[in-house]
C-alpha cells in the first residue's frame, strides 16, 4: 500500500528507523529547552543559586525525559538588570529556541521580559518575583513564588489580633514593597489600628539607619519590614546598632527578611521575629522533609523559598508537558497550567485558573533555635490564599 508521499508504508519505517539511528538533528528536535535566566551574580545572586540548585535537583530526582521529550536548561545571568533579562530571553527565543522562559529573580526582571513571552507565545514561569501586577503583564505569565499582598496580610492580621494598634513600615521602594505597604496599612486600618508612619528605603545599598532612627523617635507598638532575600542580613545588623531591639518595638515582617538563607547567621538577636510566608524550611511535613535533606546533600545549604519557587516551578513545567504529550505550542502549555494542584514541600499549592498565581498555605512563624540554628518555626497556618489584589478586582 502507498501513501501520499508515494512510499510503501514498510519504506517509510524503515526510513523512520534510520533516522533514529543516525539523526542527531532528530534527537535535537526531542529536546525541550527552558531558559532559566537569574541573577547569579550581583547583590541577589543568592536568589540565582537557590533557584539554580532547585531546578537542577528537580531534574535529577525526576528524571530529565518527561512526555518523550528530554528536558534541557540553558541557564543565564542576568546579573539582576532589566535591560540585560530582556536581551537574554529575546536570545534565548531566537537563537537557543526556549519553551519556556523561567526565573526572574525581581519584579523589574519579570516586567522587561513579560512583552517578550506575549509577542512570542512561550510560557513564563515567574520562580521568585512577586509583586501582585506581574501576572497582568502577559497572558503567558505563570507564578510559583508568591504575591507580597498574598503574604502580608497575614502578618496585618496577626499584629492587630497581638495588641498592636500603632505600627510604622519600613519597606524597600519598588513594586513588592509598595504591596507590602499598601496591603498591610489597609488590612490593619479596617481591624481598628493605624500605621502612624511609613519608611522607603532604596533597593540598592540601602542605609536604613537615618530610617531607623525616625522610627525610634515615633516609639509605634510594631515596626513591620518588607525588604528583599538578602537584604535582611543588613536590615537587622543596623536595626540592633540603632539599639531598637531593646527599644520595645516589636519587629515583625514577611518571611523575606528572616529568609532561610540568612537567618542563622542573623544571630540572636533575630531569636522572636514574627514574621509570616509560605515556605519555612522548618515546615514539618515528609514532602519538605525529603526536599531539605536532598538540597543541603546537592547544594550543601538549606533551601529557602526562592528554591521552593524554582522547584515548584520545574514541577510545572512537567506537569504541563505531561498534559500535551510532549508538545510545546505555548498557548496549551498555560491552559495546561491552569488549575493544576499539586503537594509542595511548602504544603498544598494550586494555579488559579484565572489570575495564573499560585494559591498556597500562609504560615505565621516565629524565629527559633532547633538544634543550635535559628529556624522560622511555624505555629499556625492561613490556608489556600490567594493573591488578595486579584481576588478582589
Ligand atoms: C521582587 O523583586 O519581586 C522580590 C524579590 C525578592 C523578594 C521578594 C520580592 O524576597
Amino acid at each position: 500500500m502507498k501513501t501520499k508521499s508515494g512510499f510503501s508504508r514498510r519504506a517509510l519505517i524503515a526510513i523512520g528507523g534510520a533516522a533514529m539511528l543516525v539523526g542527531p538533528a532528530l534527537a535535537q528536535a526531542q529536546t525541550v529547552k527552558v531558559g532559566l535566566i537569574l541573577p547569579m551574580t550581583g547583590p541577589f545572586a543568592s536568589t540565582g543559586r537557590q533557584i539554580e540548585a532547585a531546578a537542577k535537583l528537580y531534574i535529577a530526582q525526576n528524571g530529565a525525559t518527561v512526555a518523550g521529550k528530554t528536558i534541557e536548561l540553558v541557564i543565564k545571568d542576568d546579573t539582576g538588570t532589566p535591560d540585560v533579562t530582556r536581551r537574554i530571553a529575546q536570545e534565548l527565543l531566537v537563537n537557543d529556541k526556549v519553551s519556556f522562559l523561567a526565573g526572574f529573580g525581581l519584579t523589574p526582571l519579570a516586567f522587561a521580559a513579560a512583552p517578550l513571552a506575549t509577542q512570542s507565545k512561550t510560557p513564563l514561569i515567574v520562580m521568585a518575583a512577586a509583586t501582585s501586577s506581574i501576572t497582568e503583564q502577559s497572558p503567558f505569565v505563570v507564578r510559583s513564588s508568591f504575591t507580597l499582598p498574598q503574604i502580608t496580610i497575614g502578618i496585618a492580621d496577626w499584629a492587630s489580633k497581638n495588641g498592636i494598634k500603632k505600627a510604622m513600615t519600613l519597606v524597600s521602594d519598588y513594586g513588592p514593597g509598595i504591596d507590602a505597604e499598601k496591603a498591610f496599612k489597609e488590612r490593619l486600618t479596617a481591624a481598628g489600628g493605624e500605621v502612624v508612619g511609613d519608611v522607603r528605603v532604596p533597593l540598592r545599598n540601602p542605609d536604613f539607619s537615618p530610617f531607623l532612627q525616625r522610627v525610634s523617635d515615633a516609639k509605634p507598638d510594631a515596626l513591620f519590614v518588607f525588604v528583599p532575600s538578602g537584604a535582611g542580613s543588613q536590615f537587622m545588623k543596623q536595626f540592633v546598632e540603632r539599639g531598637l531591639d531593646k527599644s520595645g518595638i516589636k519587629l515583625i515582617a514577611t518571611g523575606d527578611v528572616t529568609d532561610d538563607d540568612i537567618v542563622d547567621s542573623m544571630g540572636d538577636v533575630a531569636l522572636g521575629t514574627i514574621t509570616t510566608h509560605h515556605y519555612s524550611a522548618a515546615h514539618p511535613s515528609p514532602e519538605n522533609k525529603a526536599f531539605v535533606e536532598a538540597f543541603r546533600k546537592a547544594a550543601n545549604t538549606r533551601p529557602n523559598f526562592m528554591a521552593v519557587g524554582g522547584w515548584d516551578g520545574m514541577h510545572l513545567i512537567y506537569e504541563a508537558l505531561k498534559k500535551t504529550n510532549g508538545a510545546t505550542d505555548g498557548t496549551a502549555l498555560v491552559e495546561a497550567m491552569k488549575g493544576m494542584s499539586w503537594v509542595s514541600p511548602r504544603g498544598p499549592v494550586s494555579i488559579d485558573p484565572k489570575t495564573r498565581d499560585i494559591v498556597q498555605n500562609v504560615y505565621v512563624r516565629k524565629v527559633e533555635k532547633v538544634n543550635g540554628e535559628l529556624y522560622n518555626v511555624e505555629f499556625s497556618t492561613f490556608e489556600a490564599v490567594p493573591d488578595p489584589v486579584k481576588a478582589a478586582k
